[in-house]
């Protein structure tokens, strides 16, 4: 395995034999409780028995090829179902890069313009035609990027960019992306891509009303807005989208991770008008290899009837308020946790030396806490000061606090240890 693995499995140094609901069992025999899961991929958490029936019979019938198949017309059937009002036009692919790349040419051929403006903080994959819409430095090292490709400061109200405070700011952020389009674009935009709440930025919550005045200066510009759902869709925030909990319906939808639990699937959703462009939607143009393949299908079908059936966006509601209200507590015990945040399953936790400057404990505090969670039985993004959690959304509420008690017992170890408290 060449260097560049994710760090949560690089760190943990532990080979994992089994999964089951939202538990991990390594090759030792050890269990942990799962508060990654797969980085918001296990939305159905491991190996669930009508995910597994279900793939073991489509694997045993037809694997590969797009041509129509009953398992792939079931699932758009009920993706369709769901899909925010409109977008019941889909199209299929195995990554979110691949999709997110998808959702830009769409919005080229739709629009006839070219340039596209992300943000600060987002993340939206590793391919070479996502790269300059990545807002941190990752991307230090990897450029030239695209050109025509933009970026303005994201609601991130613990660290505001424009160094403003919440609500007496008006939400200046969202209004900031006009200058940049009016001074550093060269007024040709085609779409706005932004995720509802940012999750490798560390689960990042915008205040209510920025993703509303984002999509209207994507609308006063004639630009699309493409809500990249890859984190945030399929109940992980608590609603099916996250996008509605700021009752935006975006033009476009880019989504994958909880989609197929596990499985390499991918979708863009859009309105029949804008997925009819030319040349997205010559044959062969918006397609690929693996897209909607039969097995794909298989699992984004069983997927979807486990969150549906099983009520799982209403769990993720539920049991992430009650994760809230424990870090919570959390905060009081602890002061170098300065913030906690959530919505639904998709939490996140500031570790800082100091509440008033907000400067992030040292890297050896962090891979000390994950080494001592792991110890305890818990897996979760802890090697980095701002903590990200999203358990399956299959997690019991139960599960899920002894989950945080674990993790509080971990920082009561370890911030002794490197004096802070
Ligand atoms: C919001 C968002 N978009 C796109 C991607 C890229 O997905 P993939 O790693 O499947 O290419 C990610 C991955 O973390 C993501 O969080």
């Amino acid at each position: 395995m060449a260097a560049g693995l994710q760090s949560f499995a690089l760190q943990a140094g532990r080979a994992m034999a089994r999964g089951t609901g939202s538990t991990l069992i390594d090759e030792d025999g050890n269990t942990y409780i799962d508060f990654i899961a797969g980085i918001a991929v296990g939305s159905i958490g491991h190996c669930h028995p009508h995910y597994v029936e279900s793939l073991k019979r489509q694997v045993e019938r037809l694997t590969f090829g797009s041509f129509s198949t009953e398992v792939r017309a079931r699932f758009l059937e009920l993706l369709g179902s769901i899909t925010p009002e409109g977008l019941g036009r889909i199209q299929l692919f195995s990554g979110g890069a691949e999709a997110v790349e998808a959702a830009l040419r769409l919005a080229k051929a739709a629009t006839k313009k070219r340039e596209v403006l992300g943000f600060w903080g987002g993340f939206h994959g590793k391919t070479g035609g996502v790269l300059g819409l990545l807002g941190s430095d990752f991307k230090h090292q990897l450029g030239p990027f695209l050109p025509g490709q933009y970026l303005s400061p994201y609601a991130d109200c613990y660290r505001c960019p424009l160094k403003l405070r919440y609500p007496d700011c008006g939400i200046a952020c969202a209004e900031y992306v006009r200058d940049v389009i009016k001074f550093q674009t060269g007024g040709d935009i085609a779409a706005i891509i932004v995720e509802p709440m940012q999750g490798t930025a560390g689960n990042v919550i915008p205040p209510e009303g920025f993703l509303r005045a984002i999509q209207s200066v994507a609308r006063d510009h004639g630009a699309l807005l493409i809500c990249d759902e890859m984190i945030t869709g399929f109940g992980r925030t608590g609603l099916m989208w996250g996008a509605e909990h700021d009752g935006v319906v975006p033009d476009v939808v880019t989504m994958g991770k909880g989609m197929g639990g596990g499985f390499p699937i991918s979708g863009v959703a859009s309105t029949d008008a804008l997925t009819s462009a030319k040349p997205w939607s010559n044959p062969s143009a918006s397609s690929s290899s693996y897209g909607g393949n039969p097995l794909a299908a298989a699992a984004g079908l069983a997927s979807l009837e486990i969150i549906l059936g099983e009520n799982l966006v209403k769990n993720s509601a539920r049991v992430g308020a009650a994760m809230l209200a424990r870090l919570e507590t959390m905060k009081e015990r602890f002061r170098t946790v300065g913030e906690v945040r959530g919505r639904g399953l998709m939490l996140g936790i500031e570790l800082v030396r100091d509440r008033v400057t907000k400067q992030p404990v040292a890297k050896d505090v962090t891979q000390d806490l994950y080494q001592e969670c792991l110890r305890r039985g818990l897996v979760s993004m802890t090697y980095s000061p701002t903590i990200r959690i999203n358990p399956p959304l299959v997690i019991s509420e139960e599960t899920a606090l002894e989950g945080l008690g674990l993790l509080e017992e971990s920082l009561a170890a370890v911030l002794p240890r490197h004096g802070l408290d």
